[in-house]
Formats: C-alpha cells, sequence, structure tokens
C-alpha cells in the first residue's frame, strides 16, 4: 500500500490506472469506512482511500481541533484490508491558499435538515469532495468510482446531484449502514460518548425505528409522530435537532396521505451531551 502526502505523488502514482474507485473520509477509521473500501475493491482497478479532516466543513464552534486523528492506525487498517492507494494530504497541500472558489449545493436540497443545523456544511463537503474528485480522477480514462455511506444520507444525495449537474465522470455508490449489535451506527464521534451516554445512544436509532413501524402501522400524522419521538428522547436529556420522515427522492415531507412506504426514510440528528449523532433508516 502506498501512502501519499502530495497530490503531485498521487497523480503520479495513479497515471497507470484507468478507473479508480474512491473513498473519501476523515479518517479515524471504523467498520462502516472498510466496508465502503471493501465495497470499492470491487468497482475500479485501483482502490483509492483519503483521509483528510476538512476545516471547511465544521463551524466555528465545532470539533475541528478535536476531531481525532489516528493516521497511523487508519493505515494499518487500510493496508490489512488491501486497500493500495491513501491520499492523506496536509491542510497546506489542500488549501495552499484561501479556498475562494467554492462549490455550493442547492438550497432545496443544502439548507434543510443538516444543512439547516450546521450552515454552510454542504458547501464545505462539496468543494473538498469537487477538488478531491479533481485530483484522484483528473487523468482517468475509464470513468471513476466513489463511495459514500448512507449514514450521511443528506450528503451522498448532494455529492450525487453535484456529480449528475457538473457531468463528472464518476459513478457514486451508496453503502449501508454498519451498526453495533445493539443498533448504533458506527460513528467517530461516538468515541466523544462517555460509558453512561454510549448506553443511551442506541435510543437515537430505536426512537427512528419506532417512527418507521407507526408509518407502517399505517399511522399517517407524521407530525404527531415527529414530535412524540421528539418529547421521547428530550425527556431523557437529549437534544433533538430533528426527528423526521421524508421522501427519500428529495428529502422533502412527504404529501399527506401521498405517499408509499418504500420511497421514504426516517432521519434524526440530536446532541447528548456534547456529542451531536446523526442517524437515519430508509423504509
Ligand atoms: P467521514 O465522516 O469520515 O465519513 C467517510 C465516509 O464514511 C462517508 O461516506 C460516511 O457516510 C461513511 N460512514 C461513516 N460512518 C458509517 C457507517 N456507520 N456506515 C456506513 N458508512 C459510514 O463524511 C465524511 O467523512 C466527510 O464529509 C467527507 C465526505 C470525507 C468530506 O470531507
Amino acid at each position: 500500500m502506498q501512502v501519499v502526502h502530495t497530490i503531485a505523488e498521487l497523480r503520479r502514482h495513479l497515471a497507470r490506472f484507468d478507473a479508480p474507485a474512491f473513498v473519501p473520509t476523515m479518517g479515524n477509521l471504523h467498520e462502516g469506512h472498510l466496508a465502503l473500501v471493501r465495497q470499492a475493491q470491487q468497482l475500479g482497478d485501483v482502490t483509492v482511500a483519503s483521509i483528510f479532516v476538512n476545516r471547511l466543513q465544521f463551524l466555528p464552534h465545532e470539533d475541528f481541533d478535536t476531531y481525532p486523528r489516528t493516521l497511523d492506525a487508519d493505515c494499518a487498517q487500510l493496508e490489512a484490508l488491501g486497500c493500495d492507494v491513501v491520499f492523506a494530504p496536509s491542510e497546506q497541500e489542500l488549501y495552499p491558499e484561501p479556498q475562494g472558489f467554492k462549490v455550493h449545493p442547492p438550497a432545496a436540497l443544502a439548507d434543510m435538515l443538516e444543512g439547516h443545523f450546521r450552515p454552510g456544511f454542504f458547501t464545505g463537503v462539496s468543494t473538498v469532495v469537487m477538488k478531491l474528485f479533481q485530483i484522484v480522477f483528473g487523468q482517468c480514462k475509464a470513468g471513476g468510482h466513489a463511495v459514500f455511506g448512507k449514514k450521511d444520507y443528506q450528503q451522498l444525495m448532494v455529492i450525487r446531484q453535484m456529480v449528475r449537474q457538473f457531468a463528472l465522470p464518476v459513478t457514486i455508490h451508496g453503502g449501508e449502514i454498519v451498526r453495533t449489535d445493539d443498533g448504533l451506527a458506527l460513528s467517530s464521534r461516538n468515541g466523544y460518548l462517555t460509558p453512561e451516554e454510549r448506553a443511551e445512544a442506541v435510543q437515537l436509532p430505536r426512537a427512528l425505528q419506532t417512527l418507521v413501524a407507526a408509518v407502517l402501522g399505517g399511522e399517517h400524522n407524521l407530525a404527531a409522530l415527529e414530535q412524540q419521538a421528539t418529547d421521547t428522547l428530550t425527556r431523557r436529556g437529549w437534544q433533538v435537532d430533528y426527528l423526521t420522515v421524508r421522501r427519500r427522492a428529495d428529502l422533502h415531507p412527504p404529501a399527506p396521505n401521498g405517499f408509499l412506504p418504500g420511497e421514504l426514510v426516517a432521519l434524526g440528528a440530536a446532541r447528548l451531551g456534547r456529542t451531536r449523532l446523526i442517524d437515519n433508516w430508509e423504509f
């Protein structure tokens, strides 16, 4: 496995391949990331993972400085998996000058849910992913592949739409959410949780499952169900940003009585102490 830190080195290394399969990450890798790498290994002729904590997608009060940086352990895991190349640029390498050009995703997709609670988040994500795609796929001959987890459901949709609207030569693949045995979605931020909070954290996927079960059971008053779910978590000490049922197609609320299960996704974001967790279930 090659670990490269500069754009020039990466380009040199990828020049002889036709169709890279790419998994962008911010590192501190867990089984959720590794599953995406395994998926990528089936798709292209060379598998590339990137590790870069992207300042542009953090708000000033968020955890950019404390985000776990574990490059050596990450590389060991990727090497064991048989990943071909790790791209781990410094901030100076990726942003040698202030990144004045940015990719602004459409408000109708990016200003709700995560984008509402983290203004500018999807601009930061889209900008770094566009830049990483230019670096990884700039010289690819056959059309590349990139894999993103459904854990970040809205992010996956933003990237799909960006690739479509800019006609980028990349096929986007979604990876299923990897969970612990008790149902918590794996996340680098789970490491912030105290043991008590870790035990409580499963209440987020449970609240979403309760919401899903109620809709599948024929309850169509979504606003009431969402409020109930929010009240339940709030009483347990959570600060809920949103718990909501949306159309998978565009993440907008379904029309009352005009929706079919199979077209929906329940999404949630809530804070436990200082840790913000997100999760979702397609149904
Ligand atoms: P990061 O949070 O490191 O996640 C990297 C990829 O792993 C994302 O596509 C995310 O959806 C996926 N992932 C995380 N937890 C997962 C889980 N439990 N199951 C399946 N997939 C999971 O997302 C980012 O980094 C950044 O925004 C990035 C795209 C790298 C741009 O900076």
